[in-house]
């Protein structure tokens, strides 16, 4: 067998697309959707992705605005700017690039941008309303994924799906929205006994470990749906999912790739998100 490949980049340009007409009619009503973007420090990977979740609001119209603070700046200061971020009314949502530097409490930092402007869903409120089935911000990836899945028709009501990475940004919002689609699901961690065992019982698998390669065609039910959230820079610099490509294509029923599969779908629905927040803002203006 080999799998159907799900178009991540493909699906990503339709979302932006779409945001981009509701951006232009929002604007005729004298909002622009605005973004702020902070990153603290060097970090390769952070620095790519920033540009480009900056790069794509330019593009659907969105306002954005990037704070860069050095490695060293304390965390007192990252919090008066995100407080001073929170009454901008130019600004509808607001992103803290991850990971920060270890000096910093990165649930702290989180908590206290406003729950109406967490675009990311990572604030304790979003994440309990997205626990209690009434979410505000879904997590930008695991979003993305259930968009993926939607446009491949994939039934989830009833369906086994298996979670391989338990953190708060993917694995565990992703659970609770595969749950709240149907699904009956198993949330793996590092501890996990006979991995495989796990995942070849997965209709739709989704594996977001950090960890190269680490699922093989022989841990998936063929026929599965496989959803590769690993974005990892192999020693020739070329970029590997978690998911062994070669051998998993061979069994499963759909494969996302990497790179081209979730890393756009996740900057979409961060324009979708903040769209919204922009939206409810000019709905309470009213
Ligand atoms: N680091 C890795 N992924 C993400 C994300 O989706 N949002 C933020 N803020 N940081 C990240």
């Amino acid at each position: 067998m080999t799998a159907r490949i799900i178009d991540g980049k493909a699906l990503s340009d339709a979302i932006k697309a779409e945001v981009a007409k509701r951006v232009a009619e929002l604007k005729k009503n004298g909002i622009t959707p605005g973004l702020a973007v902070v990153l603290v420090g060097e970090d390769p990977a952070s620095q790519v992705y920033v540009r480009n979740k900056v790069a794509a609001c330019e593009k659907a119209g969105l306002h954005s605005r990037t704070v860069r603070l050095a490695t060293d700046s304390t965390e007192e200061h990252l919090l008066d700017i995100v407080r001073e971020l929170n009454r901008d009314d130019t600004i509808h949502g607001i992103l803290v690039q991850l990971p920060l530097p270890a000096h910093m409490n990165s649930a702290r930092v989180i908590e206290t941008i406003a729950a109406a402007k967490d675009v990311d869903g990572f604030h304790i409120s979003n994440a309990g309303l997205l626990m209690t089935g009434q979410p505000l911000f879904r997590p930008c990836t695991p979003y993305g994924i259930m968009k993926m899945l939607e446009s491949e028709s994939v039934a989830l009501r009833g369906a086994e799906a298996v979670v391989v990475g338990a953190s708060n940004i993917v694995g565990k919002p992703m659970a609770m929205l595969l749950l709240a689609a149907g699904a009956t699901v198993t949330l793996c961690n590092s501890k996990t006994r006979d991995l495989g065992a796990q995942t070849r019982r997965a209709d739709v698998l989704v594996v977001a470990t950090g960890k190269p390669d680490m699922i093989t065609g022989d841990m998936i039910k063929p026929g599965a749906i496989v959803i590769d959230v690993g974005i990892n820079r192999k020693s020739d610099g070329k970029l590997t999912g978690d998911v062994e490509f070669a051998t998993a294509s061979k069994v499963a029923g759909a494969i996302t790739p990497v790179p081209g599969g979730v890393g756009p779908m996740t900057i979409a629905m961060l324009l979708v998100n903040t769209l919204e927040a922009a939206e409810r803002c000019a709905a309470k203006a009213v």
